[in-house]
């Protein structure tokens, strides 16, 4: 089978490597033709365990290639996999001009039937809208090709993709009522992972669209909920890792997902909690419990820079902040709507000086605030700093030598937004230590 994947970034790129690694023909599609002479000379545009061996592999056997040209991919393949950004709009819907974009280069270009998937997130209706594009496209040739319009929205967690994705917690097909076509050629390019009996859930597109919304919503939900806890625990002396611990080894909760912090940040959970809210307020619903999380996401954001501004007395300006983690979480290099990045970026505008290290993310964190003092590794980050901040829970930072760190700092100050240290330990090794909920 002939699969097009249109869009490599972190999803698109790991669907065509793990598809093609599942033995079929996959082209992958961008229309940014550096990213794609990158990935033609073998470099990954990004950073994800796991990804140059499996993309450079199927690349030699023959399966994947790449195009900066998305035609040429959408006219050899059966199934087109939709994977572009649908970033947030000014008002928080979705903006689905990539979506649009794409949906009318396949009405231009296709010249039999296809499968058309979105694999993208996007807000329940896209689907409709898809085949709408791409039919006035038809009907603009005088065509009278023939496709389906499904829904398979990815679950996968950048820092884990491939295991993701080869074993993910389930799949999610939604296709239109009676179209056993377009589901048989689904399932069928699924089928390593039938036989590795994954539950499929085989729906119709509406649903499959909204269960993407749902699963986002509730985890960014449980992440706002026990950071409210970890301000109630801050005010009672209580310990949030210990109610944590407590709500998560009750099976009903799970443990997962109860990490007290700086809030939730990356690619996925602020774009689509937004989303969500702004798609059921179209339908005439209020989504509360989302808009509370979103709410609750934001104080927590601003009450966590607040521990920076107290450990530096009060007032940031002329003082130097040493920042370890920039990524919105390990084993990435995503720094999109990163805490990190929110929190470095509120101390450059009052006047600190923000040193930084973080193992992946350097480059994009650069080019999203040019003021950074870009550093080789922890050390030098902690050289002249007035506070330590861990912003990221990279495992590198976990055991640090406290006391050439203690050394470098002009101050023994540490905020540790990950709760990655205990306060007696902090402590007796000298330093001042502010952690979250703790
Ligand atoms: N990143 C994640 O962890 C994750 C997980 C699940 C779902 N998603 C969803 O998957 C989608 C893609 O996310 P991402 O993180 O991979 O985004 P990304 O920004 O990394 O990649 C999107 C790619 O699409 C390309 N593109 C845009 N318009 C194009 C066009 N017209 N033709 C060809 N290429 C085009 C861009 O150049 C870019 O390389 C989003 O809807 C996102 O919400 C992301």
């Amino acid at each position: 089978m002939n699969v097009a994947v249109i869009g490599s970034g972190y999803v698109g790129l790991v669907t065509g490597a793990c598809f093609s690694e599942f033995g079929v023909q996959v082209v992958c599609a961008d229309k940014d033709a550096d990213k794609v002479a990158s990935l033609c000379r073998g470099t990954m545009p990004i950073y994800e365990p796991g990804l140059d061996d499996l993309v450079s592999r199927n690349v030699r056997e023959g399966r994947l290639s790449f195009t900066a040209d998305p035609p040429e991919a959408i006219r050899n393949g059966l199934v087109v996999f939709i994977a572009v950004g649908t970033p947030a709009a000014e008002d928080g819907s979705t903006n689905l001009d990539f979506i649009e974009a794409v949906s009318r280069e396949i009405g231009q270009c296709m010249d039999g039937y296809k499968v058309v998937v979105t694999k993208s997130t996007v807000p329940v209706g896209t689907a409709k809208k898809v085949r709408k594009w791409i039919q006035e496209e038809l009907n603009k040739r005088g065509s009278s090709a023939h496709f389906s319009v499904a829904s398979n929205p990815e679950f996968l967690r950048e820092g884990a993709a491939i295991g993701d994705f080869m074993r993910p917690d389930r799949v999610v097909i939604g296709t239109d009522d009676g179209d056993e076509q377009a589901l048989a050629i689904i399932q069928d390019l699924y089928r390593p992972l039938f036989l590795n009996e994954t539950p499929f859930v085989i729906t119709n597109v509406a649903t499959a669209e909204l269960s993407k919304y749902a699963a986002n919503a509730f985890l960014a939900t449980k992440i706002s909920f026990i950071n409210e806890i970890s301000i109630l625990c801050e005010r009672i002396g209580g310990d949030v890792q210990g109610v944590a611990r407590a709500m998560g080894l009750d099976k009903r909760i799970g443990s997962k997902f109860l990490h007290a912090g700086p809030g939730y940040g990356g690619s996925c959970f602020p774009k689509d909690t937004l989303s969500a809210v702004h798609f059921a307020r179209d339908l005439g619903i209020d989504f509360e419990i989302v808009e509370a999380a979103i709410r609750a996401n934001t104080r927590q954001r601003e009450h966590v820079t607040n521990k920076v501004r107290t450990a530096l007395g009060g007032d940031v300006k002329g003082k130097t902040v040493s920042l370890l983690g920039l990524s919105f979480k390990p084993e990435t290099d995503d720094v999109r709507d990163s805490p990190a990045i929110a929190i470095a970026r509120s101390l450059v505008a009052e006047g600190a000086t923000v040193r930084a290290f973080d193992p992946q993310a350097m480059n994009e964190a650069a080019r999203a605030i040019p003021e950074l003092v870009l550093c080789k590794d922890v050390y030098e980050t902690c050289e002249g700093g007035d506070v330590l901040v861990i912003a990221t829970e990279w495992n590198q930072f976990r055991m640090l030598d406290f006391a050439r760190v203690k050394d470098l700092l002009n101050e023994p100050i540490m905020v540790d937004l990950r709760n990655i240290y205990r306060a007696d330990a902090m402590n007796s090794a000298g330093f001042s230590y502010l952690s979250v909920g703790r």
